[in-house]
């Protein structure tokens, strides 16, 4: 897919107050720092349409980006950020859950974590909460510069052993790099044929 526009289109916190056109719409979720904002300007082309920063808690609304005037993008707040206070953690995971439990136009999530990392409790169990929730989702690998392609290899094994464990099949994954622009196209032809089912 091509991407001819991409146009923010507003922040906030409360998902009632999201768009209400029923376009189809994508989110990216993750801990914080993991590289979800990065992504979208990585898939956009585009170097800040989303804030970016290497201090983690950069972004703290919901964020839609129209592209192509006919789908959404989502940037949300990182999960698990410890140094946020305890009350603004909490808001955090109040309008992210109701943004999953109540966004009706949401077509997949994209949980993003980091390539580098063997898979952490708080993932997979915001995994198993969309699972448990009928939420449908993939999987995004961040960060695939800084590992060598062998060790890409164990680490996404790392990931089916243990989410096959409660899961039937591994979800779709895509493995990225925002500095170095893998990935784009899979992601993009991805959202792609789900836009046209
Ligand atoms: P919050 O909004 O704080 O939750 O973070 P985020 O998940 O949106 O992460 P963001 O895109 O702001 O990136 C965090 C840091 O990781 C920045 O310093 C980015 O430059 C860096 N980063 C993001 N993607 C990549 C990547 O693919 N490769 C490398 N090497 N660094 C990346
Ligand atoms: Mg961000």
């Amino acid at each position: 897919m091509h991407i001819k526009s991409a146009t923010f289109v507003m922040s906030n916190s409360d998902v009632a107050k999201c768009p209400k056109d029923n376009l189809p719409e994508y989110a990216f979720i993750g801990r914080s720092n993991v590289g979800k904002s990065s992504l979208i300007n990585m898939l956009c082309n585009r170097k800040s349409l989303a804030k970016t920063s290497g201090r983690p808690g950069k972004t703290q609304l919901i964020n839609h980006f129209l592209i192509n005037d006919n789908w959404f993008l989502v940037d949300l707040p990182g999960y698990g950020y410890a140094r946020v206070s305890k009350s603004t953690k909490k808001v955090f995971q109040k309008f992210i859950t109701e943004y999953f439990d109540k966004r009706r136009q949401l077509v997949t999530a994209f949980v993003l974590v980091d390539i580098r990392h063997k898979p952490q409790p708080i993932d997979l169990e915001f995994m198993e909460y969309l699972g448990l929730n009928g939420i449908p989702f993939s999987i995004i690998f961040t960060k695939a510069d800084k590992l060598k392609p062998k060790a890409i290899e164990r680490h996404v094994e790392d990931y089916k052993t243990i989410l096959l464990e409660t899961w039937e099949d591994m979800p779709n994954y895509f493995i990225t790099s925002s500095s170095k622009s893998i990935g784009q196209d899979d992601v993009l032809n991805y959202i792609d044929d789900l836009n046209l089912k």
